[in-house]
């Protein structure tokens, strides 16, 4: 059966100041009345699984406990004392799962999309499974729509039944390197959700990231119970080098194949992709909250508290929040994290 793997401990700083180092955007109610991480958990009703675990920044375990009760689920909330990106993450999940399932294909989720067409996502799903069992790590690859830099890019090989062999994986390209890809034809966007057999991930960990996977076996073999929760080994997983499943395995492993993804998927990562899953009105723009525009083309106005009022601007970005206004170009959304870096270094 499947094991899903719900990754939580992204802080999604470019959704900054609506996303915020205590209440992280999984958890915002961004595009419904249901947090990301809900919409997250309630994709798994379609799909025959095992209770999922979910991973995430201990600061976060109320949050998450919270709304993984909400969603009338149980599952495992694993801490990490400190974030150490994908990798370390799906790996520990990988052992724990091994604990008590001899060799299960986990479904690793992030916790922060969303998705449209959940009949399309269950039908790849079931594409992805007898590739998984036969040892592919197995991707979902979206049709690209236009250069996103933030995202990793799938070059296509010959088919296998229900997707491709993967010919080769770029991680967040440059925005030259992005256009090439797009203008390839046969790439695809890579949707950031993997379904693998957790031998099959630990093996390329061990040959990629040895010392990786030596930091999340201890980490495990020192866990322990505290409530609710499932604490990781604290010192053995701050030991544990940092880095997202994209650049430590994808990008180098020569056993990996991609189902198409047709779903309406979006990754909320930016205030650009935000708009975008949003429908605008007639002049391009996406209000929420009390915002008044005039002669305003292309934008996106978030209002949480004041009334914002813009005049003949287009491509602007506005967000209000009851403490911080974001006032920024489109084309800039990627930016807001560095912006945010530069705002802790000065605070
Ligand atoms: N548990 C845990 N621990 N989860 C984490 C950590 C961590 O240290 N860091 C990030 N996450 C979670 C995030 O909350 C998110 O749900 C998911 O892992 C992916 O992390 P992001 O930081 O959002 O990655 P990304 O968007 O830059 O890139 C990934 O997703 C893109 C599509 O959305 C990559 O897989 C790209 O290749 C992909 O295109
Ligand atoms: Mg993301």
């Amino acid at each position: 059966m499947i094991q899903p793997v719900i990754l939580s401990g992204g802080s999604g700083t470019r959704l900054w100041p609506l996303s915020r180092e205590q209440m992280p955007k999984q958890f915002l109610r961004l595009t419904s009345p249901q947090s990301l991480l809900q919409q997250t958990l309630a994709r798994l009703e379609g799909l025959d699984t095992q209770a999922p675990i979910l991973l995430g920044h201990h600061a976060h375990r109320f949050l998450m406990a919270e709304q993984l009760r909400a969603s009338g689920l149980s599952g495992t909330i694993v801490l990490e004392p400190e974030g150490r990106n994908t990798a370390p993450a799906i790996a520990c999940a990988a052992l724990l799962a091994r604990q008590t399932d001899d060799d299960p294909l986990l479904l690793v989720l992030p916790a922060d999309h969303v998705i449209g067409n959940l009949e399309a996502f269950t039908y790849s799903v079931s594409c992805a499974e007898p590739l998984a069992e036969q040892g592919y790590l197995v991707t979902f690859g979206v049709v690209p729509t236009y250069p996103e830099t933030g995202y990793g890019y799938i070059a296509c090989g010959r088919p296998l039944g229900g997707g491709y062999q993967l010919s080769s994986f770029i991680e967040k390209p440059d925005a030259e390197r992005a256009k090439q890809l797009l203008e390839q034809g046969s790439t695809l966007w890579n949707s950031g959700m993997f379904l693998l057999k957790a031998s099959t991930y630990l093996t390329q960990l061990e040959q990629l990231q040895p010392s990786m996977l030596e930091a999340c076996q201890k980490a495990v073999n020192e866990s322990h119970r505290d409530l609710d929760f499932l604490r990781l080994g604290e010192e053995a997983f701050r030991g544990c080098p940092g880095e997202s499943i994209d650049y430590a395995v994808m990008e180098h492993c020569d056993h990996a194949a991609v189902v198409p993804l047709d779903a309406q998927w979006s990754d909320i990562g930016s205030f650009d992709s935000l708009w975008a899953t949003q429908t605008p009105d007639e002049a391009g723009n996406v209000v929420r909250g009390d915002g008044v525009l005039t002669n305003t083309q292309h934008s996106l106005v978030i209002a949480e508290h004041r009334l914002v009022a813009t005049l003949g601007i287009k491509n602007l970005i506005v967000v209000e929040t009851s403490d911080s206004v974001l006032v920024a170009h489109r084309d800039q959304a990627q930016q807001v994290k560095q912006l945010v870096a530069s705002l802790s270094q000065a605070g």
